[in-house]
C-alpha cells in the first residue's frame, strides 16, 4: 500500500457518492478540494460537523474549493442522514447539503486514503470494526496533497482552522512567503528563506528584518 505524505498525488478512484457515480480525479478538475471523512451517518458529531460545512460552503466556493464528505455507510443511509442535518442546520440558519458524500461500505477508498485506525479504541462500530476516523485532506488542483489532518472520534473539527489553511496554501501559491504562528488573512506574513534580501526588496521593498532569517511584509500593496 503507497503511504501517503505531503504532495503525494491523492490517489484516483471511482465511487458512488449521494450526487451520482464520480470518478475522483474527473470530479477534481481544476478545483481545489476538501475531502473529509466521518465515522458514520446518525452520529452526533458529525451531524453538527456537515451543518457547519452547508453553512459555510460559500466560503469554500469562493476560493474554488469543492467539497467531499465519505463515510463507511451507504448512499441511501447517507440520504436519510442529510434529513437530520438539515433539521439540526436550520435550527441556526437554513441548510441544504449542496456537496457529494461518498459511500464506501466496503472501506476501499478508506483503505486507500488510511482513513482507517484500527488502534483507535473509541471509535469501532458494535462489531469492533474500525470507523473512518475524522480526516482532512486538501488537495490542490494538481491533485496533491497540500494538508492531512486526522482528530480522534471525541473532538469535532474547527473548519475555521480548515479555512485558515486553504488561505495560506493559496497565499504561498502566489506569493514568495510562508505564514507565522496564528497568522488570520490580511496579517503580515514571513518572506521566503529562500529569497536573497536583494530579490526579498524588489518583491516586497518594505519588508522589515526581525532576525537575520526572519523578514516579514504586508502584502497590502500587492
Ligand atoms: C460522532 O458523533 O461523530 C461519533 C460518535 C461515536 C463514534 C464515532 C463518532
Amino acid at each position: 500500500m503507497t503511504v501517503l505524505r505531503l504532495g503525494s498525488t491523492a490517489p484516483d478512484f471511482e465511487a458512488d457518492t449521494t450526487e451520482g457515480p464520480i470518478k475522483f480525479h474527473e470530479w477534481i478538475g481544476n478545483s481545489w478540494v476538501m475531502l473529509f471523512s466521518h465515522p458514520g451517518d446518525f452520529t452526533p458529531v458529525c451531524t453538527t460537523e456537515l451543518a457547519d460545512i452547508s453553512h459555510r460552503l460559500p466560503q469554500f466556493v469562493s476560493r474554488n474549493v469543492k467539497i467531499i464528505g465519505i463515510s463507511t455507510d451507504n448512499v441511501q443511509s447517507h440520504h436519510e442522514w442529510i434529513e437530520d442535518i438539515i433539521e439540526i442546520g436550520n435550527k441556526t440558519a437554513p441548510t441544504c447539503v449542496e456537496y457529494p458524500i461518498i459511500a464506501d461500505p466496503e472501506r476501499n477508498i478508506s483503505r486507500l486514503y488510511e482513513m482507517l485506525d484500527e488502534q483507535d479504541e473509541t471509535n469501532v462500530d458494535g462489531e469492533g470494526l474500525p470507523y473512518t476516523i475524522r480526516t482532512v485532506f486538501i488537495i490542490d488542483p494538481r491533485k496533491k496533497i497540500r494538508t492531512m489532518l486526522h482528530y480522534p472520534a471525541s473532538v469535532g473539527r474547527d473548519f475555521d482552522e480548515v479555512v485558515r489553511i486553504i488561505d495560506a496554501l493559496q497565499l504561498s501559491e502566489q506569493h514568495k512567503v510562508m505564514t507565522p504562528c496564528n497568522w488570520r488573512k490580511g496579517d503580515d506574513v514571513v518572506v521566503h528563506p529562500s529569497l536573497s534580501d536583494e530579490e526579498a526588496r524588489k518583491l516586497f521593498p518594505s519588508y522589515k528584518t526581525q532576525l537575520p532569517y526572519l523578514r516579514t511584509t504586508s502584502l497590502d500593496n500587492q
